[in-house]
C-alpha cells in the first residue's frame, strides 16, 4: 500500500498486515502511535509496523521484495 511519509510525500509500505501476537487484523491510522492498532489485545504498532505497546512479541512481518519496474512490486 501506499503511505504519506513524514515529508508530504507517498511511499510503498510492504508488509504482511498480520498482528504478531495471535494474527488479528490491525487497523491502520489507529493506536497511541497514530500507526496500527489491533483490536483483539491492544497492541500498538508505528506507522512501520514496529511493535510499541502491547502483547505482541515482535515488528509485523516485512516480507522479501524487490521492485521490478518504477510500477511493479515482486513480492516473495
Ligand atoms: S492478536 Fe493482536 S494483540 Fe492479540
Amino acid at each position: 500500500m501506499k503511505i504519506e511519509s513524514k515529508k508530504g510525500k507517498e511511499e510503498w509500505l510492504v508488509m504482511l498486515g498480520v498482528c504478531t501476537h495471535l494474527g488479528c487484523v490491525p487497523l491502520k491510522d489507529k493506536g497511541d502511535f497514530n500507526g496500527w492498532f489491533c483490536p483483539c489485545h491492544g497492541s500498538h504498532y508505528d506507522v512501520s509496523g514496529r511493535i510499541r505497546k502491547g502483547p505482541a512479541p515482535t515488528n509485523m512481518e516485512i516480507p522479501k521484495f524487490e521492485f521490478v519496474d518504477s510500477n511493479t512490486i515482486k513480492i516473495g
